[in-house]
């Protein structure tokens, strides 16, 4: 497989947003009436060594390879005490390339010790993505009588694309490939690769699905070495302006109740996504070990995230009643130019991944960020319930690179209103709510660089309707990137940006009228690479 079979047509979706930012700017600092005060939170955890992660852009709570190139989250399994995670991962270069599975491990899912690369290329080709389970009873016969392990199932990527397997009988360590490989040969479809594999309790198999041109296969297996097909999901389903790529597929409980549950299938485009370029869809629906099946409509098309830079997200096995999921923080669009050195591309941050019933009966698949994130809080500033009328005010000291903001308006009269975030000479990216279209939106048109590609500057847009003539918007800001979760994660926008180190100012803004700041929390957040 060439490169450059990634480089399809662009499709962009760029919503602009007319107004320009030109409201008189006052400091809140003055106004002692709403401040409640700046305070240490417990638990903070400040990056002191100013030389390991500190390069421009290197991001401080997010998880990026020392060096070099990285794509798709792989392997995600939690095992004896251990969150790991291997990446697609180029040794030798800062593009894509040499595919191996890079490997890191973490107690908490924020703080992560690197380790060896795991899998390497070999005669069957390079190692692309795949999935990671518990093979504990010993299914497979892999591993010494009366012990189980770690089994890696990933595509081998050569003259066509296989699905491979590997074990570990020492918790990740080392690594050995199955003298077997491949375990599913080459059907004769181009793009046969991904493959997401569980346990699948009620047929008591696993169960693998496979990304296949652009359908979804599903085998089982009772050993993991010997895989049965069974069926194909997706044709005339869902968005199909590209290849489908790294499928998952998991059941979660509906607004908690574990009564009710429903299947996801998530389905990754390539390109084709809401923003342009790459991105994730999913499909709810029913799965009884053999066939996915949904009510949805055909024309249906439910985006994972509607900003540019969420791809390949897979969800960790093994993680019980949890279901938390991490995404490729890039977008193949514009993936090997982004201006950073000597490393290439971030995750997001995990998210716990949910499903929810609205008030019109439709369910919708929520992502909340993981409640370990607090651990990282620093300083904080408050104020609530305070109206704001056509105007910007700075929230000043807490600024900085690093910020998580907890917010949440009731919609007056203003047109528009949000936060300037990351503002300074001339740059800033705007995170706001259209009233009148009823749409979350980023602006990263004025972000800093984006001179790297054509199709970086742009908005991107989400729908979504208040609740109770509200909108909650919870949003992360690092280095590098702006994560937007709106309305308790019914939609999130994630997107890159590239600004100055010294653009670190924060504003609150309301447009053509006004809004009421019922409550806003914003931290500063430290780093997680601390050595
Ligand atoms: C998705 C993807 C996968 C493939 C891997 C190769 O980003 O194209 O389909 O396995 O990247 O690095």
């Amino acid at each position: 497989m060439k490169k450059n079979y990634r480089l399809g047509a662009f499709v962009t979706t760029v919503t602009l947003v007319a107004g320009l930012f030109s409201y008189p700017t006052s400091s809140i600092a003055n106004d002692s009436r709403e401040v409640k005060g700046l305070g240490e939170l417990p638990g903070v955890q400040l990056n002191t060594n100013r030389h390991y992660y500190n390069e421009i852009y290197r991001p401080q709570f997010h998880f990026t390879p020392e060096q070099n190139w990285m794509n798709d989250p792989n392997g995600l399994v939690y095992y004896k005490g251990e969150y790991h995670l291997f990446y697609q991962y180029n040794p030798k270069g800062n593009t894509w390339g040499n595919m191996s599975w890079g490997h890191a491990v973490s107690k908490d899912l924020l703080h992560w010790e690197h380790l060896d690369v795991a899998l390497k290329p070999d005669e069957l080709g390079m190692i692309f993505s795949g999935s990671m389970v518990v093979d504990k009873h010993n299914t497979s016969g892999l591993f010494k009588k009366g012990s189980g392990g770690l089994v890696a199932i990933f595509t081998h990527a050569g003259d066509t694309q296989q699905q491979s397997i590997a074990y570990s009988e020492d918790n990740g360590r080392t690594w050995k490939k199955y003298k077997g490989n491949p375990v599913i040969k080459n059907p004769g479809i181009a793009d046969f690769r991904d493959p997401k594999v569980f346990w699948h309790e009620d047929t008591k198999q696993w169960v693998m699905v496979v990304a296949a041109g652009n359908r979804i296969q599903i085998y089982s297996s009772s050993n993991l070495k010997e895989w049965e097909y069974k069926s194909e999901f997706g044709e005339g389903m869902g968005a199909h302006g590209g290849v489908w790529e790294c499928p998952d597929l998991f059941e979660i409980p509906v607004d908690g109740n574990p009564n009710h549950t429903k299947w996801v299938l998530g389905v990754d485009i390539n390109p084709g996504a809401v923003a342009g370029g790459s991105g994730g869809q999913y499909f709810i629906g029913d799965f009884d070990g053999k066939t996915f099946k949904t009510k949805q409509e055909p024309k249906e098309i439910n985006w994972v995230d509607y900003g540019k830079d969420f791809y390949a997200s897979q969800s960790w096995d093994n993680m019980n009643q949890r279901r938390v999921w991490i995404a490729w923080m890039n977008n193949w669009n514009y993936a090997e130019k982004i201006p950073t050195s000597p490393w290439r591309s971030a995750m997001s941050i995990p998210r716990e991944v949910g499903l929810k019933k609205t008030d019109n009966g439709e369910i919708l698949l929520t992502q909340k960020p993981i409640h370990e994130i607090k651990k990282i809080r620093d300083k904080k500033f408050e104020f609530k319930n305070r109206k704001i009328q056509s105007e910007n005010i700075k929230i000043p000291k807490i600024s900085g690179q690093t910020q998580e903001i907890v917010a949440e308006f009731e919609l007056g009269s203003a047109d528009e209103f949000g936060f300037y975030v990351r503002k300074g000479h001339g740059e800033f990216t705007k995170v706001g709510y259209d009233a009148k279209k009823r749409e979350l939106f980023v602006d990263r048109r004025k972000s800093g660089r984006t001179d790297f590609s054509e199709d970086f500057a742009g908005v991107y847009t989400a729908p979504l309707d208040s609740e109770d003539n509200k909108i909650k918007m919870h949003i992360f800001i690092d280095r590098s990137s702006v994560e937007v979760f709106g309305n308790d994660g019914e939609r999130v926008l994630t997107n890159q940006i590239f600004p100055d180190p010294s653009s670190d100012g924060l504003e609150i803004y309301s447009k053509d009228g006004d809004v009421k700041i019922t409550s806003l929390d914003v931290y500063k957040l430290g780093s997680t690479w601390d050595k």
